[in-house]
Formats: C-alpha cells, structure tokens, sequence
C-alpha cells in the first residue's frame, strides 16, 4: 500500500481506538528490538521492514527505534 502525504501517519492499526498505546515490559525484549515508527509494519509496534518500501515509495527517511538492551552491569 503506497501512502504518501495524506496528513495522517496511522492509516490502518486500532483505527477503533480513541490513541494508540503499547506498554510493553522491558523484561519481555530481546537484546536488540526494533520499534516501528513509520505506522506501516504487519507486526506494529515491532519493525517488520516495511519502511524500507515506504521510503522507497514517498521519497521519505523513517526508521525504527532499536532498543538495545545493556548486557554489563559494571
Ligand atoms: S516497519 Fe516501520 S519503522 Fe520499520
């Protein structure tokens, strides 16, 4: 689906929701997630690379949010 500059960035997950809101804990990530920030990931919140075609498609930028998490306690 190729969505380019029409205003909205959330076109198609929990449209019935008033604001879309995701609690995750941290305990439950692996040592590197990546967050989707470009509204257009199958797996949303998660990263499934589809802002590659997104970029690709609209000439835009976006990528995830990695979270990585620190393995030394030191
Ligand atoms: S799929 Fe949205 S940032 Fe990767």
């Amino acid at each position: 689906m190729k969505i380019c500059g029409s205003g909205k960035v959330n076109h198609k997950i929990d449209k019935h929701e008033a604001k879309v809101v995701t609690k995750i804990d941290i305990e439950d990530l692996g040592d590197v997630t990546a967050f989707c920030r470009c509204w257009q990931s199958a797996k949303f919140p998660l990263c499934d690379g589809t802002h590659n075609k997104h970029n690709k498609d609209c000439g835009d930028n976006v990528g995830p949010l990695l979270m990585n998490r620190r393995t030394d306690t030191s």
